[in-house]
């Protein structure tokens, strides 16, 4: 039985500011991810704080929602069957140092801040991060 779902992926400020994102997106699309909707825009660092509020008791989040604010970053709608998974899987281990070879955030990551892209962790998680950036 075919389980096509969406997930939200983020190409974060340090891919973008190094023209990485086409290259990225076709990272995606060579592992069948459609790309339904995407945009690049910079966020506010309030945004940023919402974004990542399940994180809020952790020492990094003013640095992350400090970074994520930067500058420019691309987010998308990644379709696919088993894609919340299937993107886990794509990006690596959240340290790039701990990724594995074939992962983008092994390729392309300097740093676990600076880890070029960012993904649902849940299927639940996939329907607010996209409601959060997509809502009409
Ligand atoms: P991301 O998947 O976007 O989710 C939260 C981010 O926090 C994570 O990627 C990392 O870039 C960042 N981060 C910074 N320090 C840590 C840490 N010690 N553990 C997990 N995530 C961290």
């Amino acid at each position: 039985m075919s389980n096509i779902e969406q997930t939200l992926s983020i190409i974060k400020p340090d891919a973008v500011e190094r023209n990485l994102d086409n290259e990225i997106k076709e990272v995606f699309k060579n592992k069948g991810f459609s790309i339904v909707k995407e945009k690049k825009i910079q966020i506010e660092k309030s945004e940023a704080e919402r974004f990542y509020k399940v994180h809020e008791t952790k020492p990094f989040y003013n640095d992350l929602c400090a970074y994520l604010s930067s500058g420019p970053i691309v987010v998308m709608i990644l379709q696919k069957e088993n894609a919340v998974l299937g993107n886990r899987e794509l990006m690596g281990a959240t340290n790039p140092v701990e990724a594995e070879e074939g992962t983008i955030r092994k390729k392309y990551g300097i740093s676990i801040d600076k880890n070029s892209v960012h993904g649902s962790d849940s299927i639940d998680n996939a329907k607010i991060e996209i409601d959060f950036f997509f809502k009409d």
